[in-house]
């Protein structure tokens, strides 16, 4: 499609915005089956980094699919659709200097592989919150496995859809059967490491 549109070039870069901020921007993407404790996970670390005087942002899949995705269904093509929108918010996030931690199910590595193009290799931190099928549905915390497993809902993650698990993560956190410190823990020591 052509746009007919020139891309502007503004005075102040992202290095500036970095400098005023006082450290570097990165993205954490947390990616699991539902239930798996992503968004927990995300908002337990946000509120570390933003406690040490950081500046970070939160994006998760329920709260963007009842604003700017709410056109989407769970179908692949919208999924597909729903993390490339992310990616381009959350570029625009690291582009402003903040700190963005994005927890969406993401269960296609093909579009993993798309977010870490849009946002670059070095600024992407890829989280695999790896909580079994079993777990997920014992918590069922949102019921969405009991009404899957009813037939009541499609596309399903881990049910009806598959869940392509990452291959080559920056950091993979177990949650079954261990305490939410040691994975809170494990991710702050990895980002700090990227931070200083
Ligand atoms: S993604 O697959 O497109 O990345 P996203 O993270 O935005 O998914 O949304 C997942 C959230 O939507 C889940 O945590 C769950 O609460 C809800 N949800 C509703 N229907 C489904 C479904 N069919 N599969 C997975 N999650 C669903």
């Amino acid at each position: 499609m052509s746009l007919h549109t020139a891309k502007h070039h503004y005075k102040i870069n992202k290095t500036q915005r970095e400098n005023l901020h006082g450290h570097k921007a990165y993205l954490l993407w947390f990616t699991g089956l539902s239930g798996s404790g992503k968004s927990t996970l995300a908002n337990l670390v946000e509120m570390a980094l933003h406690k040490k005087g950081l500046s970070t942002y939160i994006l998760d899949g329920d709260n963007v699919r009842q604003g700017i995705n709410k056109d989407l269904s769970f179908s692949p093509k919208d999924r597909s659709e729903n993390i490339r929108r992310i990616a381009e918010i959350c570029n625009l996030m690291l582009d402003a200097g903040v700190i963005t931690l994005a927890a969406f199910v993401s269960p296609y590595s093909k579009e993993r592989a798309k977010v870490k193009q849009i946002i670059g290799a070095d600024n992407f931190i890829e989280i695999y919150v790896n909580t079994s099928l079993s777990e997920c549905e014992r918590r069922d915390v949102k019921g969405l496995y009991e009404k899957a497993r009813a037939g009541e809902i499609k596309n399903m993650t881990g049910i009806s859809k598959p869940y392509q698990v990452p291959l080559n993560p920056d950091l993979e956190v177990v949650t079954d059967g261990q305490p939410i410190e040691k994975s809170i823990k494990t991710i702050l020591e990895y980002v700090h490491t990227k931070l200083k």
